[in-house]
């Protein structure tokens, strides 16, 4: 089996390669087929996805039998001011790399966000919800996915919200930093979603990704909160004497609009492969764990 990571020095790529490498995450073995697969990395150095030629060319050398495509405009704020970079990059990226695997006859997983959808929902988005960016990297997200359906039918996207692994800067490094250097930090609390690991979404991903289920996926860690309840757990766990206090948004202006409300329910994954998931708290333990190692 010939895997392809693409963004695989990036949070979920060096995640996803980690969890190859060990044949197992904590949430369990890889599944049968990836067993010894021979992965390939290709980040930014090795494959520009903005290229269309290279893309094509890469992925037609490599035979892949599966593409996971992680590589991404993922400064929210920033695509605000460069969105033809967030175009090309979020947008277009997918189209080529979807092009390229539908002509070179590999599956595709596509990683999209919860950032699709307009925040104005008040129980969890499910896969079949209307999505309505509000900000230009979801607007760039959104359009990504549309050219991955489009150009290749055998195809998984996967949406996943508040993303934080080992590699890469990321809310709870940010927190747990904050943490160490001040006695209060305020955090936003009108705000809510699913904290997810990256190493059990790398999990789901190669479950479905082993299936020839395809569609659209929610994958996020169980359970819901605010940014300011996830920062309260992680100093927590972290011990810090540090106190949390909550604010608005409002209060805490970015150049980019985020929903107020994003969080998701993993219909799709519970209705196919099925959703191991953990709550959002015991994954944060865990990744606590081995972040403090
Ligand atoms: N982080 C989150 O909270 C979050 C939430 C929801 C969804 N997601 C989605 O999850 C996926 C993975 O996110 P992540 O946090 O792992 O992102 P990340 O850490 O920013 O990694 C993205 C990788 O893509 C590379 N890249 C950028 N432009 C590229 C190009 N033109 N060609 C090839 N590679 C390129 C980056 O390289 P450079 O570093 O050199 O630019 C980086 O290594 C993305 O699709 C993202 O939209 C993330």
């Amino acid at each position: 089996m010939k895997i392809l990571i693409i963004g695989n020095r990036g949070q979920l790529g060096s995640e996803l390669t980690r969890v190859l490498a060990d044949g197992r995450g904590e949430l369990g073995a890889v599944p049968g087929a990836y067993r010894g697969a021979d992965v390939t990395g290709a980040d930014l150095g090795e494959l520009d996805i903005t290229d269309f030629g290279a893309a094509r060319a890469f992925i037609a050398a490599g035979k892949f039998e599966l593409i996971v495509n992680c590589a991404a405009m993922t400064n929210v704020d920033a695509c605000e001011s460069e969105y033809e970079a967030a175009m090309k990059i979020n947008a277009l990226g997918p189209r080529n790399v979807a092009a390229a695997a539908q002509e070179a006859g590999s599956a595709l997983v596509h990683i999209s966000t919860d950032y699709v959808f307009d925040g104005r929902g008040t129980r969890p988005y499910a896969e079949w919800d209307v999505p309505a960016p509000v900000s230009v990297y979801g607007k760039s997200k959104l359009l990504g996915e549309r050219y991955v359906r489009e150009n290749c039918p055998a195809s998984f996207i996967i949406r996943t919200a508040w993303l934080y692994g080992q590699n890469g800067s990321n809310f709870v490094k940010t927190i747990l930093k904050a943490g160490e250097e001040k006695d209060v930090i305020t955090v936003v609390d009108d705000q809510r979603g699913n904290p997810t690991n990256a190493a059990d979404l790398a999990h789901h991903i190669l479950k479905a990704g082993a299936t020839r289920e395809y569609g659209i996926y929610h994958c996020t860690g169980d359970g819901e909160c605010s940014w300011y309840d996830f920062a309260k757990e992680i100093i927590r766990l972290s011990g810090a004497a540090c106190e949390v206090r909550p604010c608005a948004a409002k209060d805490y202006p970015r150049p980019a609009p985020r929903p107020a409300y994003s969080a998701m329910d993993n219909l799709m994954l519970r209705a196919t492969v099925g959703d191991e998931m953990r709550p959002w708290q015991e994954a944060l333990a865990a990744f606590m764990g081995t972040y403090a190692r």
